[in-house]
């Protein structure tokens, strides 16, 4: 069965590295389902991140999401969620390159904030958070939907 992720190219990587990155989403067998590049606004970030907010590093991390366009996709493939948390590797860029070279972040990532690209941990996050960014129409034809 198809499954939908939330992917968002970041800031700084979306300057720097736009066409690689779709380049290997598409090369991924991605479908990109809906797409839209919008500065969020602190409002946005903050809600989008808010399973963050007691982290040190949530302040930074909404100012960095905020500081210029981002890239949200919505991505469709059989096992979504994993096979695109796979592609962008760990967190950590330092331990992306140990342990997934090849990865997104291994390649494109600054530092741990500035990791060039997101992507949902589970499928139930995914649906919410398509459903925030896009609104009502992104949960057409979405089967977790009820
Ligand atoms: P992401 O996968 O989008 O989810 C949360 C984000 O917080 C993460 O990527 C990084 O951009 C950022 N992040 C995670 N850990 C740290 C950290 N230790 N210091 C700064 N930023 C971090």
């Amino acid at each position: 069965p198809q499954e939908q992720t939330l992917a968002v190219i970041k800031p700084n990587a979306l300057v720097e590295h736009r066409e690689e990155i779709l380049e290997h989403i598409q090369k991924g067998g991605f479908t990109i389902s809906r797409v839209k590049e919008t500065i969020l606004s602190r409002e946005m970030a903050e809600e989008f991140y808010k399973e963050h907010r007691d982290k040190p590093f949530f302040s930074q991390l909404v100012e960095f999401m905020c500081r210029g366009p981002c890239m949200l996709m919505a991505l469709t493939k059989e096992n979504a969620v994993e096979e695109w948390r796979a592609m962008m590797g760990p967190t950590d860029p330092a331990e992306a390159k140990e342990v997934a070279p090849e990865s997104l972040r291994a390649r494109f990532a600054t530092d741990i904030l500035q990791n060039s690209v997101h992507g949902s941990s589970n499928p139930q996050h995914a649906s919410e958070k398509i459903h925030f960014l896009f609104g009502d129409i992104a949960s057409e034809g979405d089967v977790t939907n009820d």
